[in-house]
Formats: structure tokens, C-alpha cells, sequence
């Protein structure tokens, strides 16, 4: 089991200027198991060990938002085996992870839609584990499962309409609380897995000034350490929002 205890933090890291949220597209699970001669199912099991030292690695370093695109509104189009598979094993994780997280403090909400393609039995033990951890404060997990970023925008809009709210007040404020969770800051740091240049229709409204990473690493091979690396990448970066440089 991945150590949850707060281990030593590399020294370059500046504790002062932690990003409150990081963001990952946890990809290459697939590529992983098929150069190992296995099922891809293989490697999304795989993935948990890295999902959870990733999760303690974030704890142990203060970061507060930690959101991981899990599966996406286009990831129903891959073979139906496959799509079970992911449907199962998102439950069993948060069946079987979802106490001990909330032990050590992290709440766990979801992202995402709410579908009929999402089995009755996986939604059940999405909301016992935000139920659950409701209460925790220390770190916050935001699983995007069943998430597209056009989707959440659409969602929104139609709340929007529903609200009846006039042209003349559509600003950007009332679209983000809207969103589905407006209370978590923007993501400031964005990581991609698995050498993969793009965002897939991940986070688009939340991240439209966040700093992007890519790494090699393939997500089942990924640990706390590479997290690291990465939150130092992003602290030698310079946001400017458009503006300029002070
Ligand atoms: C990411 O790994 C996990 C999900 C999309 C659910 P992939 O399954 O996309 O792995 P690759 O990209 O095919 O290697
Ligand atoms: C993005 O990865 C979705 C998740 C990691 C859940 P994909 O593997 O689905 O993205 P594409 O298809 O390569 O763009
Ligand atoms: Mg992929």
C-alpha cells in the first residue's frame, strides 16, 4: 500500500508557492499493459496504486484540490468490455478506498454527469463516498467521472435558461456558479500523463489560465515523486493573466 505518512519533500520545492489545485488526466493506462503483454484492463488496475500515492503525495505536500479525469463523456465509445470493466472498477476503488481516505481527512466529490449510462450501483457508491467524507476539510478530491468539459458548459447553460436568467446578466460569474463545483478554485496546475499533447475535453472553462505539464511517464507508472517534479515545473513559471510581469 502507497505511504500516507508525510514523507520528506524534495528541497526545491517552495512550500509558499504550492498551486491549491492540481488537475491530472490520468492517461496511458492502456499502452502500459500492452507493452507488458497484458489486457489493457490490466493497466487501468494498475492505475490505482498510482492514483492513491499521488493522492497521499498531494496530502503530504498541502496541496488543498486534487480533481483526476477518470473517465470521460467520450470514453463510452470504446468497446463495451472495456467500458464495464472501468464502470466496475471505479466502484470496487471507492468501495474499497473511500474509508481510509476519509480517514486521513480528504473528501471526496464527483464531476461529472449523472447519466442512465451510469449504472444505478456505481452512482450508490459515488454518493456514499462523498456521504461519507462529507465532513473532511484537509484536501479535497474531485473525481471527473462520466465528465466532459462541453458537457458541464451545456449543463450549465440549461441551468442558466432554466433560471431565466436575461441575456444582459450572463457574465461570467453566473455561468461559473453554475458549473459543478463552483466553490473549487480553478485548477492552477494541469498535468497530462502518457505523452499525449492535448486536453480531451477536460476542465475547459476551469482551466482556461491554468499552466500545463506534460510528462512521458504513462499514469500506472506514475508516483508522488513525479507530481513533484512537475509542481516545481509549474513554480518556474510566470502567470501573467494577460497582463504583464510585475
Ligand atoms: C487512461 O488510459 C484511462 C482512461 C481513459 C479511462 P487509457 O485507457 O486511455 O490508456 P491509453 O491512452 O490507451 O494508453
Ligand atoms: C482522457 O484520456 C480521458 C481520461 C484520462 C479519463 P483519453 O485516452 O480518453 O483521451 P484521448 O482519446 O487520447 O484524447
Ligand atoms: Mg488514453
Amino acid at each position: 500500500m502507497p505511504d500516507s505518512r508525510p514523507l520528506p519533500l524534495p528541497k526545491d520545492l517552495d512550500l509558499g508557492r504550492m498551486p491549491t489545485h492540481v488537475a491530472i488526466v490520468m492517461d496511458g493506462n492502456g499502452r502500459w499493459a500492452q507493452r507488458r503483454g497484458l489486457p489493457r484492463t490490466d493497466g487501468h488496475a494498475a492505475g490505482e496504486e498510482a492514483l492513491v500515492d499521488v493522492v497521499y503525495g498531494a496530502l503530504a505536500a498541502g496541496i488543498k484540490y486534487v480533481t483526476v479525469y477518470a473517465f470521460s463523456t467520450e470514453n463510452w465509445r470504446r468497446p463495451v468490455d472495456e467500458v464495464k470493466f472501468l464502470m466496475n472498477f471505479n466502484e470496487s476503488l471507492l468501495k474499497r478506498r473511500a474509508r481510509e481516505l476519509g480517514e486521513v481527512g480528504i473528501r471526496i466529490v464527483f464531476s461529472g454527469r449523472r447519466d442512465w449510462r451510469v449504472p444505478r450501483r456505481v452512482l450508490a457508491n459515488m454518493d456514499d463516498a462523498a456521504e461519507l467524507t462529507r465532513r473532511n476539510k484537509t484536501m479535497v478530491l474531485n473525481m471527473a467521472f462520466n465528465y466532459g468539459g462541453r458537457a458541464e458548459l451545456i449543463d450549465a447553460i440549461t441551468q442558466l435558461v432554466e433560471d431565466g436568467v436575461p441575456a444582459r446578466k450572463i457574465t461570467e460569474k453566473a455561468i461559473r456558479e453554475r458549473l459543478y463545483h463552483p466553490e473549487i478554485p480553478d485548477p492552477d496546475l494541469v498535468i497530462r500523463t502518457s505523452g499525449e499533447y492535448r486536453t480531451s475535453n477536460f476542465l475547459m472553462w476551469e482551466m482556461a489560465y491554468s499552466e500545463l505539464v506534460f510528462t512521458e511517464v504513462l499514469w500506472p507508472d506514475f508516483r508522488r515523486e513525479d507530481l513533484y517534479a512537475a509542481v516545481s515545473e509549474y513554480q518556474g513559471r510566470r502567470r501573467r493573466y494577460g497582463g504583464l510581469d510585475e
